[in-house]
């Protein structure tokens, strides 16, 4: 049975999901803001990250906040780690692949993750210790037995175009061992997919916390291993990720350490 404390996270991503779905077909006169080059920010981000938080709040109101758009909020050792729209620009382009991801981490260590995509109505969640979750089954990341047949998603460092030659590197060096590559657009979908097996790795330079909070907790409770491009665990305040099966885990380090340790940062 589900934690408790996830049926808030699992309520604040439908409130919020149904806001996306209903506004998708009106983006084009949706009010958007430049936050920086290559970043934007709608009225929907804002206005998920606000309906999250009043969720929260209402159980919880003494827990801290860490949202993507309003930033750092209240001191706890129970901090929630919102990301509103994970997929802004899919969004904006009217793309319907974009998700929600909200992680409750406690005393440092993610214990709750839910990852919402309310196109295709599909609730990933994960308790520490309890296993993940797509709507009531059970995931598993994918049983693919070498790096040779397997599909990788991956995303471009489109805010720090200055790490492109060191990423297109890595790209090229990945490429040529993998099947395929996919790039969607939206990291916390990314790693649900290579949670459910859908997907069998994934890896990105340059994400926050809010992005890979929610979605590291469910590779790792669907089997699968996370860590930065270094090897060290704490993705969420790293500046690279790579998630796998421990199978696979180990070819594509191998792959992307020397590359990466060349890599200035
Ligand atoms: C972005 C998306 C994208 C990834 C970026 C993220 P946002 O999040 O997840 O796929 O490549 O690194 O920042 O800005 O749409 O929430
Ligand atoms: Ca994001
Ligand atoms: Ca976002």
């Amino acid at each position: 049975m589900a934690h408790p404390i996830i049926n808030i996270a699992i309520n604040a991503a439908h409130i919020a999901g149904d806001l996306m779905r209903q506004e998708l077909h009106k983006v084009a006169s949706i009010p958007v803001t430049r936050k920086a080059r290559h970043d934007y920010v709608t009225e929907i981000d804002k206005a998920s990250e606000e309906q999250i938080v009043r969720e929260i709040k209402r159980y919880h109101p003494d827990h801290a906040i860490l949202g993507e758009e309003n930033g750092a909020e209240g001191e706890s050792d129970h901090v929630w780690i919102i990301d509103p729209l994970d997929g802004t620009s899919n969004y904006l382009h009217g793309m319907p692949h974009f998700g929600i991801s909200i992680a409750l981490q406690i005393k440092g260590r993610t214990e709750h993750a839910v990852v919402y995509d309310p196109m295709r109505d599909e609730m990933f969640s994960a308790s520490r210790g309890s296993g993940a979750h797509l709507n009531n089954t059970r995931i598993r990341v994918s049983a693919r037995p070498s790096l040779e047949s397997a599909i990788v998603a991956t995303a471009f460092p489109f805010r720090q175009r200055g790490m492109m030659s060191a990423y297109t590197g890595i790209f090229a060096d990945v490429y040529r061992k993998i099947e395929d590559i996919r790039r969607y657009g939206a990291a916390s979908l990314d790693l649900a997919w290579v949670a459910a097996g859908r997907m069998d790795a994934y890896f990105e330079i340059g994400l926050k916390p809010w992005d890979v909070a929610a979605g590291a907790l469910l590779v790792r409770e669907a089997g699968g291993v996370v860590s930065d491009f270094d090897g060290n665990d704490a993705v969420e305040n790293s500046h690279s990720i790579l998630a796998a099966p421990y199978k696979l885990m180990t070819p594509l380090r191998k792959i992307i350490e020397p590359r990466w340790a060349k890599v200035k940062r």
